[in-house]
């Protein structure tokens, strides 16, 4: 499968154009104010293909963002689009199917299975990767009979009540609903860049890990009240932090002790974002322990939503009276997208082109922390990657000024990356088939960026 980016990026009107002005400003009139402000994109899509974007005005431009690791073949990928159109017309459209249910929900179900820690044996149709989410904390405690749930700090698990109540990365995520979410214990991830416990990995022996035992335990709540661990085996909106070696096999050590169910939220590392099929996969000793495992995003294959979560018999079977799901869970023609996207990854090697990828961002994009004062650290792993920006290393004072200036520079230049408002982060989340000369071009245009927004702000480059 290839797309034809040969005129890729291409910059004919500097964005926003005309065009996307004229729908921005008509976004303005017609949509809720959270979601024009503060935009991180100027320009409207035309339409997306392959590993680009092309907005209103023509311009074409570098896609790092895959609908939010949504398109992991690419935008528009054949296999995929054929076999949702066939079996949308082949099934007449949507049905509920938990109560009519499908004939072509059989095959993922079993392709899920089958790619999943052996212990993961059934599976629970969900829409979106919030509700898979919502779904896994509901199965914990029918399973247990217990309440609460520990999770992370600075975690992301969706946008409603439940799972952003189980995160969130900032407060805008549960502004106005805080007050109304009760049964999660927050407690601090291994996010070694920035320590809230102000130590150093390896000295430090995982301090962060033991606050669980030491401050939670023993002060808050009784190991036996809690349901189970909610965790994302790499924070993904946090910037990509990676848990250092020990981390998962000490936390999943905790849950055997005191028989806590571990939820090991995959929605946006799962299908080989990570360069493993599962991102829990990184330490296999965990990956064992694993109860329940919400998916969605690059499940779709590109095609249409569909979200899952995948657990153990025990608990998924613990209660036979809890309704999770919706009318469009599991719609057959997402089903079918779903199953051709999960062999595409499984017979393009799409996990070798990963590989491939990873080892261009750590040559590129790893060796811009010893050139330039400005990024304090780059994060990778697979084509999860993020590039940390600092006002200097000294005091390592987060920088979302200069990290918005250096991705419009990156879109200027023809490239997407993702920004949000007020972090200081950029993130990349290139499809797993993105061919190297397109990936190593987009790494360039951001070594651009910075050493622009660099020198234009006096910050040091190395010669
Ligand atoms: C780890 C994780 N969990 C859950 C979600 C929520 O998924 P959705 O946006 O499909 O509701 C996200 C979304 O970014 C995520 O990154």
């Amino acid at each position: 499968m290839s797309f034809d980016y040969s005129d890729t990026p291409r910059i004919v009107s500097p964005p926003p154009g005309p065009k996307s002005r004229e729908y921005m400003e008509k976004e303005k009139r017609l949509f809720f104010a959270a979601w024009y402000t503060d935009k991180d994109v100027p320009f409207i899509l035309r339409r997306k293909w392959g590993w680009t974007l092309e907005d209103v005005d023509g311009n074409r431009y570098i896609d790092m963002v895959t609908g939010w690791a949504s398109t992991p073949l690419g935008a528009g990928y054949e296999p995929v689009m054929e076999r949702v159109i066939e079996v949308l017309r082949e099934s007449g459209g949507i049905e509920c199917t938990d109560y009519v249910t499908d004939v072509h929900l059989f095959e993922l179900a079993e392709k899920l299975v089958e790619i999943s820690p052996r212990q993961l044996t059934r599976v629970a149709p969900d829409t979106t990767g919030t509700e898979a989410v919502e779904a896994a904390l509901r199965l914990a405690r029918e399973q247990t009979g217990r309440y609460f749930i520990i999770t992370f700090h600075g975690s992301f698990h969706g946008g409603n009540y439940g799972a952003a109540g189980a995160g969130p990365t900032s407060p805008d995520v549960t502004r106005g609903i805080k007050e109304y979410i009760h049964g999660f214990i927050h407690v601090p991830y291994p996010t070694c860049y920035r320590c809230p416990l102000r130590q150093t990995y390896p000295q430090c022996d995982l301090a962060c890990l033991d606050w669980i035992e030491d401050v939670i335990l023993r002060y808050e709540t009784a190991p036996e009240q809690i349901a189970g661990a909610l965790y994302e085996p790499v924070q993904g909106e946090n910037g990509i932090y990676i848990p250092p070696d020990g981390w998962m096999t000490r936390l999943h050590e905790l849950g055997e002790k005191y028989g806590w169910v571990m939820i090991d939220d995959e929605v946006q590392t799962g299908f080989g974002r990570t360069g493993k099929m599962f991102g829990i996969e990184h330490w296999p000793d965990a990956a064992e322990k694993v109860d329940l495992m919400p998916l969605a995003k690059a499940l779709t294959g590109g095609g249409l939503p569909i979200a899952a979560v995948l657990g153990t018999d025990e608990a998924m079977t613990a209660s036979d009276e809890i309704y999770l799901g919706g009318t469009f869970a599991w719609q057959a023609a997402a089903c079918a997208g779903a199953v051709a996207g999960i062999e595409a990854i499984e017979q393009e090697n799409a996990l070798d082109n990963v590989a491939e990828l990873e080892r261009i961002a750590r040559e590129t994009l790893g060796s811009l922390v010893n050139k330039y004062e400005i990024v304090g650290d780059v994060r990778i792993i697979g084509l999860y990657i993020a590039l940390e920006f600092v006002e200097d290393k000294e005091t390592r004072a987060p920088a979302p000024k200069l990290t918005r200036e250096i991705h419009k520079e990156c879109i200027r230049r023809g490239l997407v990356l993702i920004d949000e408002e007020g972090i200081w982060w950029l993130r990349l989340l290139p499809a797993l088939n993105m061919p190297a000369d397109l990936f190593r071009k987009g790494c360039e245009i951001i070594e651009e960026a910075i050493d622009e927004v660099s020198r234009r702000h006096g910050k040091g480059v190395a010669a």
